[in-house]
């Protein structure tokens, strides 16, 4: 296996880039990030990592997991250690000192007291992997962005489409001051075990590619392979770390299995979250099979009138809705226990991701003046669920009626 340090130094002369150093920030520790972070750091070897964590808290729990990382493969946990971390706070990132004796000798230090704002000059971003969920990234990037620059490349791990299109919308309208992207669609199972710790339950692969943005067919992006030294050295050391089974694709070939894990997440993804239900039980259930036709009739005709994908042999027979219809089946046989990410966002009242899944087949159908009314009305169903369980949950504060003080009674105040 090559070192990260000679592919620093071979790209660094191919593309006349001097000064690269090679090191990658992870912002999102759960479980995808935690599993990519240890991935990286049990290579032969592993090239330098910043942890990027949003909240001081997250680092006390690091710290008391000895600022380690594990994947439990088999039932054996496998911990690695060695990684920075940064911390944000008052929207500045500290660098924490990554031999912190002073802190060690306090159970519960304030960790940003010993730590030192990253300097402005050390603080430009190479090579950043975001492993959040879809509905965060916004304002993930939007605390990192003044560290990114035309140099930098950003790896998105996330299910879900059209969130480069709102970054380059909000936050990197100029074309010429915006970082490269690429994009991974990770098929590992994992399931979160503990903080820092996931256990690694089906063995998948990460297929990576660079992006191209815009609505040219993407069949004419394979031609252009001119992609940045830190998009280059990103792609190789990920191919090139043997637990993620990684491999490259082409923007076209990786934009075809986001499709399909689209269309699995429209599907399975909502209607186990609305029927509050695992996977299993929308098997063999024909409300639910009738409901999954229809949809799919609306997800097919969008995918195949893709403009991106215009050009590209098989496209109506990859994306019919036969062949959807048997592909999500085939996932929720394989995995009849498993629930969806929707329904357990819901169930710890959090954002869900169903405006990238749903809510973008009903915008890119009105893009090609297509009314997609059913994945609109699935859209909703998830929206007014995770309404009524937050509003649920705040009617079911108490509250000392007899200490209210109503705006206009003054007589509590005399
Ligand atoms: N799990 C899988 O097997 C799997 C497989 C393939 C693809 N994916 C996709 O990968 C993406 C990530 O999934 P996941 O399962 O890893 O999600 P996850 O476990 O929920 O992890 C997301 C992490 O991001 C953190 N985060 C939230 N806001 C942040 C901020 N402002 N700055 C930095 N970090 C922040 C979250 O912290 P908090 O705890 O504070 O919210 C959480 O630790 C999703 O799009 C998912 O669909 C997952």
């Amino acid at each position: 296996m090559s070192t990260w340090v000679q592919d620093v130094e071979d790209i660094s002369r191919e593309t006349k880039t001097p000064g690269l150093t090679g090191r990658v920030h992870i912002i999102g520790l759960g479980n995808a990030g935690t599993f990519i972070a240890h991935s990286l750091a049990s290579r032969q070897s592993p090239p330098p990592i910043t942890l990027l964590m949003h909240q001081a808290s997250f680092y006390h729990a690091f710290r008391r997991k000895k600022r380690s990382l594990a994947v439990n493969y088999n039932g054996l946990d496998d911990n690695r250690t060695g990684f920075d971390v940064e911390v944000l706070h008052d929207k500045v990132w500290h660098r924490i000192p990554s031999k912190d004796e002073q802190l060690e000798a306090n159970e519960d230090p304030d960790v940003l007291e010993s730590a030192e704002d990253v300097p402005e000059e050390e603080g430009h971003i190479e090579c950043l992997i975001v492993c959040c969920k879809s509905y965060m990234t916004e304002k993930v990037i939007r605390g990192v962005r003044h560290r990114l620059s035309p140099d930098s490349t950003i790896l998105f791990i996330q299910n879900g489409l059209g969130i480069i299109e709102k970054l380059n919308k909000e936050i990197f309208p100029d074309e010429k001051s915006r970082p490269n992207y690429m994009q991974g669609v990770l098929s590992h199972g994992l399931k979160k075990q503990d903080s820092y710790k996931v256990g690694h339950v089906n063995v998948g692969s990460l297929i990576l590619s660079p992006v191209v943005t815009g609505q040219t067919p993407l069949i004419e992006a394979e031609k252009d392979t001119h992609w940045a030294p830190t998009t280059k050295y990103l792609l190789r050391l990920l191919t090139l770390t043997p637990s993620l089974v990684a491999t490259a694709d082409t923007p076209a070939g990786i934009l075809q299995y986001q499709l399909e894990r689209l269309a699995v997440g429209c599907v399975l993804g909502s209607l186990g979250a609305i029927h509050d239900c695992k996977n299993r039980e929308l098997l063999h259930n024909f409300p639910v099979s009738r409901t999954m036709r229809l949809l799919l009739l609306e997800i097919s005709s969008v995918i195949c009138a893709l403009p991106e994908l215009r050009g590209i042999p098989g496209i109506e027979d990859r994306f019919s809705p036969e062949r959807l219809r048997r592909l999500i089946l085939n996932v929720a046989s394989n995995r009849p226990e498993d629930t969806s990410s929707i329904r357990n966002d819901l169930h710890y009242q959090r954002n869900t991701e169903i405006d990238f899944l749903n809510g973008w087949i009903v915008k890119r159908g009105e893009e090609l003046g297509m009314k997609c009314v059913l994945n609109y009305m699935i859209q909703q169903l998830v929206l007014s669920r995770m309404y009524i369980i937050n509003h649920r949950e705040a009617s079911a504060v108490p509250i000392d009626f007899d200490n209210v003080i109503l705006s206009g009674d003054k007589s509590k105040d005399d």
